[in-house]
C-alpha cells in the first residue's frame, strides 16, 4: 500500500517527532553545504504537482523539495484552466492518467473537501502516494507540520503552551489543521478570536473536547494576545465566502471595528509577550501590518523555510 498525507489525525506526536528528526537531518546537510547528498535520497522518482487552486509556497516548496531530493518534477498550476479539467474531465481521470504516467507521487490542491481522500482511492492500486496540498475548507497537513516545527524549534518543547488563533477560523484550513494536530500534545490552552461568523467550527470544537483540551473564545485582541506563546493570525478566506452579503458583513466586522482584527506595531508592543512568537501561514492580505514583518517574534518567513525541509521529509517518509 502507498503513503499517503491527507490529514492532521494520522500523525501522532511519535511519528510527527520522526518527521522532524528527519527535517533536522535534512537541515543540517544544507546548513554544511553537502546539500548534493540529498539529490541522491529519491533519484529518478517523479512528481506531480497538480494544483487547481491558487498557490505560492505550497507548491513551490514541494516542487523545490523534490527537485532538491533528486526527482524529476512536472507542476501545473491552476489546472482547473490548464489541463484537461477545463474541458469537464474529472479529478479521477486526471490522477488515473498521472498515475499511468509513472507518477511515484502526486501533490494535490483542490478546492473540495475530501478530494484528496478521493485521489489516494485511485491512485493506491498504483503504489502512488497523494499528499494533500490543501482540500477547500477541510486540512491542510503538510502545512499544520511545518507550523508545529517552527512552534517546536522556537520554544523547545510541544506542550503547555497558550496559542492564540486570530481571524477566518471558520474557512481557514490551515488553523484547522494545526488546532487538531497540536491537540495531541499535553496542557495546550486555545483561544479564538475572530467576527462571529468566522467563528472555529464544532468539528474541531469536538476534537478539542475529546483531547482535554481547554479553549476559549475571545471578545477583544487584547484578550487573546495577552499571556499568548504562539499568536497564529489568518487572512480572510474570501474565495470561500458563499454570498456576498456575508463579505459585507465580514468587512464591517473588520474595518468598522477600528481594525479590530489587525496586529500592527502598537498590538505587538502592548500586548505580545517579548518571548512569544507570530506565526501566519501566509498569503499576508490585511490582518497583519507590513512594519511588523521584522519584528524577531514575527516567525512567518521562518515557517516558509521549514516548509521546505518538512516536505522534503514529507516525501522522503512517502517513497524511501
Ligand atoms: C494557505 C492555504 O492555501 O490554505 N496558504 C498556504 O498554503 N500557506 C493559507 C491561505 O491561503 O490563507
Amino acid at each position: 500500500m502507498a503513503k499517503h498525507i491527507l490529514n492532521s489525525s494520522q500523525f501522532d506526536s511519535d511519528k510527527v517527532e520522526r518527521l522532524f528528526q528527519m527535517s533536522d537531518e535534512i537541515n543540517q546537510k544544507i546548513d554544511h553545504k553537502r546539500e548534493k547528498e540529498l539529490l541522491r535520497t529519491l533519484p529518478g522518482n517523479i512528481l506531480f504537482s497538480f494544483f487547481c487552486e491558487e498557490s505560492t509556497r505550497t507548491r513551490f516548496s514541494f516542487e523545490t523539495a523534490g527537485m532538491l531530493l533528486g526527482m524529476h518534477v512536472i507542476g501545473t498550476e491552476n489546472a482547473k484552466k490548464f489541463s484537461s479539467m477545463v474541458k469537464g474531465e474529472s479529478l479521477r481521470h486526471s490522477i488515473r492518467t498521472m498515475c499511468e504516467l509513472r507518477a511515484n507521487a502526486i501533490v494535490l490542491r483542490h478546492s473540495t473537501e475530501g478530494s484528496a481522500k478521493e485521489a489516494a482511492e485511485i491512485a493506491d492500486p498504483y503504489g502512488v502516494s497523494i499528499l494533500n496540498a490543501g482540500d477547500g475548507k477541510g486540512e491542510h497537513p503538510s502545512q499544520a507540520l511545518l507550523d508545529i516545527y517552527t512552534i517546536r524549534n522556537s520554544f523547545d518543547k510541544l506542550e503547555n503552551l497558550a496559542v492564540a488563533c486570530g481571524g477566518d477560523l471558520a474557512n481557514g484550513r490551515t488553523v484547522r489543521s494545526l488546532v487538531r494536530m497540536l491537540s495531541s500534545y499535553d496542557d495546550i490552552s486555545f483561544r479564538f478570536f475572530s467576527p462571529r461568523e468566522l467563528q472555529m467550527k464544532q468539528d474541531v470544537l469536538d476534537h478539542l473536547e475529546k483531547h482535554g483540551q481547554r479553549w476559549r473564545v475571545c471578545k477583544t485582541m487584547e484578550e487573546a494576545l495577552k499571556g499568548a506563546d504562539v499568536i497564529y493570525w489568518t487572512r480572510s478566506q474570501l474565495e470561500r465566502f458563499t454570498s456576498w452579503q456575508k463579505i459585507g458583513r465580514y468587512f464591517r466586522a473588520l474595518f468598522a471595528g477600528n481594525g479590530k482584527y489587525i496586529i500592527g506595531k502598537h498590538e505587538m508592543e502592548t500586548w505580545v509577550k517579548p518571548d512569544a512568537i507570530l506565526m501566519h501561514p501566509l498569503p499576508i492580505k490585511d490582518e497583519i501590518e507590513a512594519g511588523v514583518d521584522n519584528d524577531s517574534r514575527s516567525k512567518y518567513f521562518e515557517q516558509v523555510k521549514n516548509g521546505l525541509l518538512v516536505r522534503m521529509a514529507l516525501l522522503k517518509y512517502c517513497l524511501q
